[in-house]
């Protein structure tokens, strides 16, 4: 069994292939258990705080009922609210959250912001969504695609769309995992060079492959991602973003390059009409609820072994 207890869960390239298959197991495990009506309450007593700096609904409620269904509490603290919105120092605000949490998730803009955090700490921090990466939605991601195709080995992920958090959370995981990964961006939105060469230099036994073509990265996948054009924080760049990524929309012409049992795959929140048609999000392909109910059994997983 790996040692998880104590880390923190900042980047999936902080973790080996086994360890990222023990907590898919767990998930499984938990998920399996919450059917049958037959939960453990391992984190009786702990209290995980969710400093919020960006909007969620996903994270925010799969994190809160999560702790609340492994026996412990879940304090949801805007960071408008905190003193650290005033200006106090990430590193007092990570002492003093020590003394009193078992654990910390953070939503936020700046990844170094959450590594200052985690340095700081004494207790588990979780990245909950930065600029640059999304590390709980590629947990779930993973189970769901177990799920859905049998294993993950031998797959191949087609990402179309802006080259951000999600794209880069996906090449890692995607790389540590042995699943085949085309990304496939806008000219001057592919992900970043030096997160894409981390993705290359993990990948032993898959491709992880970026073009500027749509219909490329698609063939032959398995699974079809996609992520909204304009992310939190680039509000003000939406209708600039609408012209750059016309062509890079999922609809049916370019899902009818993938194998024809492809999966349909999408973080959430999605905008039909934009990076994917109403024809697809809501077709017989897509897995997008199932995937989202997932975060919740991922992250279980993901706090019983940080913090258990
Ligand atoms: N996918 C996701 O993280 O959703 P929220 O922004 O609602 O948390
Ligand atoms: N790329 C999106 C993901 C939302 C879950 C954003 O950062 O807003």
């Amino acid at each position: 069994q790996p040692k998880l207890n104590g880390r923190d869960f900042l980047t999936l390239a902080d973790f080996s292939k086994a360890e990222l298959n023990f907590m898919l197991n767990l998930a499984q495990h938990l998920k399996k258990q919450r059917k049958l009506g037959r939960e453990e309450q391992p984190l009786k007593g702990k209290t995980l705080g969710m400093i919020f700096e960006k909007s969620s609904t996903r994270t925010r409620v799969s994190f809160e009922a999560g702790i609340y269904q492994l026996g412990g509490t879940g304090l949801f603290l805007s960071s408008k609210d905190l003193q650290i919105g005033r200006g106090e120092p990430v590193a007092d605000t990570a002492k003093v959250l020590s003394g009193y949490l078992d654990g910390i998730m953070i939503r936020t803009y700046s990844q170094s912001l959450v590594e200052q955090l985690a340095e700081n700490a004494t207790i588990p921090v979780i990245n909950g969504l930065t600029d640059d990466y999304h590390p709980c939605q590629v947990l779930a991601d993973m189970l769901t695609i177990q799920e859905t195709k049998g294993s993950l080995k031998g797959v191949k992920i087609a990402y179309i769309g802006d080259g951000n958090n999600m794209a880069h959370s996906l090449m890692i995981g995607s790389a540590i995992m042995g699943m085949d990964i085309s990304v496939a961006s806008p000219k001057g939105f592919e992900p970043d060079e030096a997160i894409t060469k981390k993705a290359v230099d993990l990948a032993n036994q898959s491709s992880v492959v970026v073009t500027n073509d749509p219909v490329e990265a698609v063939a032959n996948a398995d699974v079809i991602y996609t992520d909204v054009w304009a992310s939190m924080g680039q509000e003000e760049e939406q209708k600039a973003r609408e012209e750059i990524f016309a062509n890079f929309q999922v609809n049916d012409y370019l899902v009818a390059h993938a194998h024809s049992d492809y999966t349909f795959m999408h973080c959430l929140p999605a905008h039909r009409g934009e990076e994917v048609t109403a024809s697809i999000i809501d077709g017989k392909h897509s897995v997008v609820f199932q995937e989202a109910e997932n975060r919740l059994h991922a992250q279980k997983a993901l706090m019983v072994a940080l913090m258990g």
